[in-house]
């Protein structure tokens, strides 16, 4: 007893950065900032039912309080309008661009999603009658489960050391793409990458950003994907081409990246794109999107 109070007043100074912070809806039907509590035998902050609320701005001075609060749901980590820019790479592992028969890049291919695509954790993805059907255009909906590095300090022109130091930390995201619109209307070898993959609530993500203090290596994160509770992808980040030190310091070249923008990293092989016959997602199909250490995002498919 003692000594744990002693353990206690020992470290409780130093437990200033929170190490999961989510943003959720609680009993009292607030919203709160908050750093996750989680269960015991799992990392997934999908599965965290209370967290110790947060005062302040997660993306400046924030402190975390004794106050702890119950989470009745989890809300995307940042409200869309802090995220001001969603990045996302295009191919960004060898198998992904083997099983779509895209060169491997030279340099990291960029393409922005407007923040009105971002969804929560477990909010349906709406795919209007138009994405399904216009001009009688068979709806080819697909998943992509990628690595998400969330900004906190402003980059501009900086290098691949100091890269780290301007990130707050990760989630899991996913970038849900209509390959119709992406790939079939896109005038290849030009896809349509915000016309396939820009749609209102086509970017869920969190559960969490968890910090560069639980993660401090970001390429080492299995990452996955269930329909339907069967695995679709499962690959490491080991296997990015342009792993995240790479990707911060190439986009601040000459672009400013500012607090809480969001870069969704790529995906690797297993999406239906790849596959001889693939099996589109439809009305009801269920995706989980997860990254190891960080959580997991279940979203359903949903005609509007
Ligand atoms: C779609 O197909 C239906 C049935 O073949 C046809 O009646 C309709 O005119 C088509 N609509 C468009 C926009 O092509
Ligand atoms: C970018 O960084 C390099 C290396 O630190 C420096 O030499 C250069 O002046 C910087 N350019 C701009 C536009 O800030
Ligand atoms: C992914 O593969 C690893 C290694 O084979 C395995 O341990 C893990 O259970 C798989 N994950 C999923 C979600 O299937």
């Amino acid at each position: 007893m003692r000594l744990s109070h002693t353990l206690l007043l020992l470290f409780f100074p130093f437990l200033v950065n929170a190490q999961r912070f989510v943003r959720f809806i609680s009993t009292d039907n607030r919203v709160y900032n908050g750093d996750a509590i989680l269960p015991a035998g799992t990392t997934d902050a999908a599965k965290s039912r209370a967290a110790r609320v947060i005062t302040g701005d997660i993306l400046g001075d924030y402190k975390i309080t004794s106050q702890v609060k119950s989470i009745r749901k989890l809300l995307a980590p940042l409200p869309n309008e802090r995220v001001r820019t969603v990045r996302c790479v295009g191919i960004n592992y060898v198998s992904h661009s083997e099983e779509t028969g895209a060169d491997v890049p030279e340099w990291p291919i960029l393409f922005y999603k407007p923040f009105t695509a971002l969804n929560t954790p477990s909010d349906p993805i709406p795919i209007t009658e138009g994405y399904r059907t216009q001009g009688n255009f068979t709806s080819k909906m697909d998943y992509e489960t990628e690595l998400v590095i969330v900004i906190k300090k402003t980059a501009f022109n900086i290098s691949e050391d100091e890269a780290l130091d301007h990130v707050l930390g990760y989630s899991v995201g996913h970038d849900v793409s209509h390959r119709g619109w992406q790939v079939d209307r896109g005038g290849q070898p030009r896809p349509q990458y915000s016309m396939g993959k820009g749609a209102d609530g086509w970017a869920p993500w969190g559960p969490a950003i968890v910090s560069t203090s639980i993660i401090p290596d970001p390429q080492t994160l299995r990452l996955w994907t269930k329909v339907n509770g069967v695995t679709q992808q499962n690959e490491t980040t080991a296997n990015m081409i342009f792993g995240v030190k790479q990707l911060v310091a190439f986009f601040s070249m000459g672009i400013t990246l500012l607090p809480g923008d969001v870069i969704f990293t790529g995906t690797p092989s297993g999406v239906n794109l790849g596959k001889a016959n693939p099996d589109w997602l439809k009305d009801g199909d269920v995706v989980e999107v997860g990254l190891e250490n960080v959580g997991t995002c279940t979203n359903v498919l949903k005609y509007v």
